[in-house]
């Protein structure tokens, strides 16, 4: 194993995060190589500096000068030069400010900086590289973000084992989690991915289903087991009901036991609906880890990113640097949330007013994007197909669910779509297919 992977698994040796690290997690380290060498070169080499990749002209990266017109508020540097391998400093410290500032109970002295990766999807795969072995099981709800299965499953050959996510009261099956959670802490370690507000159902738990969720799993750590918690925070802030739990779960999880580490997934991709701009972040957080264990952490991420992607786009990042530092940035959020509120209430109306069919069941939706049908007598996927021969794109799942993107559809289409849906629906129950 390379000296440099060594001294960084000795540095973890002892903690939650050294103990659950996967092969690969082990074996990863930041070289010193091109990207450290220019590092030091932008700090001493007041001359020349010869060392990036890059085609630099009077002190400026080279650019295109119809390329830079359509860029006026980048300079060329913002615009085409290349980020550090864990993001532009800035952005990764705006960030951490906006995180204590939607996470009130956050202690964000004691997490990691947050460290960019393009979009989520890069910050799940290399959560799951560090984490996740073959072999290992991973605990999700039954209902998931489809990717989940590539990212785990095919990618890192880990095991998904899912619960039943609604209790028959409607809210999130604490009874369920705790069984399965119980379960496999017998073997010592837990691996857990909860993705609040939830893709395809629209979830997040109420203020006591989080805090019952953060007992469970402190009460296993308190028998003695690691736990892992992925926290998969796309759409977060998108919480339409007063009782809804408005931090991430990674707030009290990162501060709940030293044999817990808590990984928070979020980024700008929904919650600044900037869905193309590839921009992600990932944080650490522990009862159990210090400064150096952090330290140690963001090397081998950072390692793990040099391997894979090299680093995040510059100019989705240095967007994003002037986007949250506009005084306009707040309120125009807030214009976007609101529409999405006013979806969602629509659609709350309508369900009063015209209940779905019975062969439609509504699954629970207080937030996010989303919205899903369990398919009662009828199928899933037929639904879908025969409401795209009207024109009509929804998504199928598993033969069972039909999930429904409110967020892409006007308020004043809501109507006219679920109208379609409903009717689609009962023609397909009423001809038994
Ligand atoms: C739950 C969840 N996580 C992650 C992602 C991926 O986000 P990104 O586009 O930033 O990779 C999505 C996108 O649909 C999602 O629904």
């Amino acid at each position: 194993m390379n000296p440099l992977a060594l001294e960084l698994n000795q540095l973890l040796d002892g903690s939650v995060a050294g103990r659950m690290l996967s092969d690969f997690g082990r074996r990863l380290y930041f070289p010193k190589g091109i990207v450290a060498q220019s590092a030091e070169a932008g700090a001493r080499a007041h001359k020349f500096n010869a060392t990036v990749g890059m085609a630099v002209r009077n002190g400026e990266p080279m650019i295109l000068p119809s390329l830079s017109a359509q860029l006026p508020g980048l300079t060329p540097r913002e615009a085409v030069a290349y980020a550090p391998t864990a993001g532009v400093p800035q952005l990764r410290s705006l960030w951490l400010e906006a995180m204590k500032a939607k996470n009130p109970s956050l202690n964000a002295e004691a997490i990691s900086l947050p460290v960019v990766t393009p979009g989520l999807t890069a910050g799940v795969a290399q959560a799951a590289d560090m984490f996740c072995d073959e072999g290992d099981t991973i605990i999700v709800p039954d209902m998931f973000w489809g990717n989940y299965r590539l990212i785990f499953e095919e990618r890192r050959l880990s095991k998904i084992r899912s619960f039943q996510f609604f209790s028959d009261e409607g809210g999130f099956n604490l009874e369920a989690f705790r069984k399965v959670v119980t379960e496999e802490a017998a073997h010592g370690q837990l691996r857990i991915l909860l993705n609040f507000p939830n893709n395809p159902t629209g979830y997040s738990p109420t203020v006591h289903e989080a805090q019952e969720i953060t007992n469970i799993l402190v009460e296993q750590a308190d028998k003695g087991a690691d736990v892992l918690v992925l926290c998969d925070d796309a759409y977060f802030g998108l919480f339409y009901e007063e009782d809804t739990y408005g931090e991430s779960l990674f707030a009290p999880l990162s501060q709940a036991h030293e044999r817990i580490l808590a990984i928070k997934l979020d980024g700008s991709t929904k919650e600044d609906f900037v869905w193309g701009f590839r921009v992600g972040f990932l944080s650490f957080g522990s009862a159990g880890l210090t400064a150096h264990h952090y330290d140690a952490l963001l090397k081998k991420l950072a390692g793990g990113l040099r391997s894979a992607i090299s680093n995040s786009s510059s100019v989705g990042q240095h967007l994003l640097i002037h986007l949250f530092t506009s005084p306009d940035y707040a309120s125009e959020k807030q214009g976007c949330f609101l529409d999405l509120k006013k979806r969602y209430l629509r659609i709350r109306d309508i369900f009063q007013e015209t209940p779905p069919p019975p062969c439609l069941e509504t699954l629970p939706f207080n937030s996010g994007y989303f919205m899903s049908f369990r398919c009662r007598g009828i199928d899933a996927e037929q639904l879908r197909l025969s409401l795209l021969d009207e024109g009509i794109g929804t998504i199928s799942i598993a033969g069972g669910y039909l999930r429904v993107a409110y967020s892409s559809v006007d308020l004043d289409q809501l109507l006219e779509l679920y109208t379609a849906i409903f009717q689609a629906a009962e023609k397909l129950s009423a001809t038994g297919s």
